[in-house]
């Protein structure tokens, strides 16, 4: 099988805080890693597997800004050189294990897969929300038993709000009201917009701004392939909408951020994070869209774990059927076929 993984590109390994001083292992893009923190607080990735005889380096232990691999004792740097092997003074010149580009930026720790020489920290895709003090972030991953196509599909297709998560985010005129698609092809960016001029107000949204009437939702997603997903939600009561020169204060905005970050090639790591710009200081309200978004992302954790199990076991050659609400979907399909052929050139 051909890897559906696009290489030569930065995904979100961690939330900066899962990062300390304890080793810690997490699978990205097939790829086996262990982070830490070495002493000076510097996030560190290295390759989850000892040269000598594969044994994981997280389940081994540090000492100072070292490894110590826990099965003979081959002992490595934060660059991944191994600085001590058992038995012998002369260290072979291939014991080392790969290092991995790190960046920390908007409360995430993203990391290079490719080539390390192509790691441009300017390509990171931004999400600023998240480290920004005129919003509260609450946020959480779970683990997604399913390829990661899968849950691209289901994000950039918000209609299934409707059906899978009624009672929560979802009412009738989000499948109801159609969408407009962009695809800006250059920089590789999908837009897809629905906006409802007068629409129920879902729980999610009634509880948390207190709004008791009918709203005025606007749902504009910009998904920066591979891996961030960004939906810029707008709720107001009916009818408000922003002012000329683009000032809004009388909507409740809401920034709600995935990273899709493939594990393996049938498991994806599912970052959430949702971003609001009200009631700021707010537990309750923290609590509440914690848990009812976790709810929502376990909604759709469910139904995409069933499709990879549907996937996996089906003859090939099943033909899917497309309507109007998969044009992003499908957009996305296309740029990231093309991307996973042709990971990006060395700049010249
Ligand atoms: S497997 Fe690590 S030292 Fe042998
Ligand atoms: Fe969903």
């Amino acid at each position: 099988m051909i890897s559906s993984f696009v290489r030569d590109q930065w995904y979100v390994a961690a939330y900066a805080d899962e990062i300390g001083t304890d080793l810690f292992a997490r699978t990205v893009c097939g790829e086996p890693l262990v982070f830490f923190r070495a002493e000076d607080g510097t996030a560190v990735a290295l390759a989850d597997r000892c040269v000598h005889r594969r044994f994981p380096l997280s389940q081994s232990r540090r000492d100072g800004d070292t490894i110590v691999c826990g099965y003979h004792g081959f002992t490595y740097d934060t660059s991944g050189s191994c600085v001590f092997v058992p038995g012998q003074k002369r260290i072979p010149r291939t014991a080392r294990v790969a290092s991995y580009p790190l960046v920390e930026q908007d409360s995430f720790v993203w990391v290079w897969i490719g080539s390390r020489d192509l790691a441009d920290p300017d390509l990171i895709p931004r999400a600023p929300w998240l480290a920004d003090p005129a919003y509260t972030t609450v946020r959480g991953m779970e683990p997604l038993a399913a390829r990661y196509g899968l849950l691209v599909d289901n994000l950039l297709d918000l209609s299934h709000e409707t059906y899978l998560h009624g009672g929560y985010i979802g009412t009738p005129e989000v499948a109801e009201t159609p969408i407009t698609t962009e695809v800006d092809d250059e920089k590789g960016v999908i837009y897809v917009s629905r906006r409802m001029a007068d629409a129920a107000c879902p729980p999610f949204y009634a509880e948390s701004t207190g709004i008791k009437g009918r709203i005025t939702r606007w749902q504009d997603i910009e998904y920066r392939p591979p891996c961030l997903y960004l939906l810029h939600s707008r709720i107001a009561p009916a009818g408000v909408l922003p002012n000329d020169d683009g000032t809004d204060p009388g909507a409740f905005h809401v920034e709600v951020v995935y990273a899709i970050t493939p594990e393996t090639e049938n498991s994806t790591h599912d970052f959430w994070a949702v971003a609001r710009d009200f009631a700021l200081e707010d537990a309750k309200v923290s609590g509440f869209l914690h848990d009812s978004n976790r709810a929502v992302v376990l909604q759709d954790v469910a139904a995409l774990n069933v499709l990879e199990k549907v996937i996996a076991a089906e003859a090939g050659g099943y033909q899917e059927l497309s309507i109007n609400i998969d044009t992003g979907g499908l957009a996305a399909r296309r740029i990231l076929a093309r991307m996973a052929a042709s990971p990006v050139k060395e700049p010249a």
